[in-house]
């Protein structure tokens, strides 16, 4: 077990940081700060179900290369693809390297579904990690990854829509949905009559809105909590309200699952705690976050009725206390897995 898995009530601050603002030369990455300009590109099959754009999907980049950009000392986190892979290497960094925590072996050789794929990145990894596993990522967008392990495909397909898949999974993932389920209670019911017997469903997301142990988020940082309360609230408003994740273990219970596990992990949303681990794996949140608030602009200027502009005066505010290391906020990331039984009518 980690440190991440297993961290105190109270996180350590390095008091050391004085009053500076997280800077370029400290980490040696390049941190954008300003409006969002770019056009974006959202997914066409079944229009406006997911808010985020998808260029970031479209163009997405081999795991290898994602890995290295993920600890170059130089990289440019300005391009959209790469917002979902810094997210999928932050996610390894907390869980120690594992892709899952469902326990599976490490032979383990079933089908396994990965839900809302984006970049593939996870399904392309896994396929990797277990060669003798077949492994299908769906998603609303076309992906089209640069490297596809045999075992590893991929189908542009709405998974709110009727499965008609042949064979049944031991495996359904699906990572960072919260802004993607209609009704939690029916795909985890999808996913359980999709399962085999024994067979593990996992999800991975994180609880908003943001949170700070010492009251610094709501003192020093309300843009940032202003932002994560109206994330869920201008979300709801354009008809994809954030799930309430808190409620996954007694939905996949009441659904039928057995071994419901669910782990909590609080993961800094800036470099300030103390700890080397917690230190690092903040940096690179907030680099990760100072690109996701832009992506969610849609939610402010279609959802909340922002002007652009205020969008983008907002979204400077929000990226200001992300980078000010006197705001001690955190997100809090649940993983909840569970078991079909192993003597069940399906
Ligand atoms: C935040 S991204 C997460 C991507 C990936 N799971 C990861 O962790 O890197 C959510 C993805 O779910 C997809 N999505 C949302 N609703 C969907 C649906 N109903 N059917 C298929 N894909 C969906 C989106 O297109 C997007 O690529």
């Amino acid at each position: 077990m980690n440190m991440f898995m297993e961290q105190p009530e109270f996180i350590e601050v390095d008091d050391t940081l004085g009053d500076k603002n997280a800077s370029q030369s400290e980490h040696g990455i390049s941190i954008s700060i300003g409006t969002e300009n770019q056009e974006r590109t959202y997914h066409t099959l079944n229009d406006g179900k997911y808010l985020l754009p998808n260029d970031e999907v479209r163009e997405a980049t081999p795991p290898s290369l994602v890995a290295e950009a993920a600890t170059a000392k130089s990289s440019d986190e300005s391009d959209g693809h790469q917002r979902l892979d810094t997210q999928h290497q932050i996610q390894k960094f907390i869980l120690d390297g594992k892709l899952q925590l469902s326990p599976i072996p490490d032979s383990f050789s079933g089908n396994v579904l990965d839900l809302g794929t984006g970049t593939g990145i996870w399904a392309t990894e896994f396929a990797s990690r277990y060669p003798s596993s077949t492994v299908l990522g769906v998603d609303l967008s076309p992906i089209n990854p640069t490297f596809t392990p045999p075992n590893c495909s991929f189908r542009n397909e709405d998974y709110e829509e009727e499965w008609k898949y042949p064979a049944p999974f031991s495996l359904i993932y699906g990572r960072a949905l919260v802004s993607c389920l209609k009704d939690p209670r029916q795909t985890f019911a999808t996913a359980y009559k999709h399962l085999t017997p024994g067979g593990w469903l996992e999800l991975n997301d994180p609880i908003f809105p943001f949170k700070s142990q010492d009251g610094s988020l709501e003192e020093k940082g309300k843009p940032l909590l202003q932002w994560s309360e109206e994330a869920q609230a201008g979300s709801a408003k354009l008809g994809r309200p954030f799930a309430d994740v808190s409620k996954y273990p007694a939905i996949m219970e009441e659904v039928g699952f057995v071994n419901v596990t669910q782990r909590m992990i609080k993961v800094p949303l800036s470099d300030w705690p103390k700890d080397k681990r917690l230190k690092e794996v903040g940096a690179m949140n907030m680099r990760h976050m100072l690109n996701t608030v832009g992506a969610l602009k849609k939610i402010w200027t279609a959802g909340l009725g922002y002007s652009a502009e205020d969008a983008d005066a907002f979204m400077e505010k929000v990226r200001s206390v992300l980078i000010d290391r006197k705001v001690h906020a955190f997100a809090v990331i649940t993983v909840v897995y569970g078991q079909k039984p192993n003597e069940v009518q399906s």
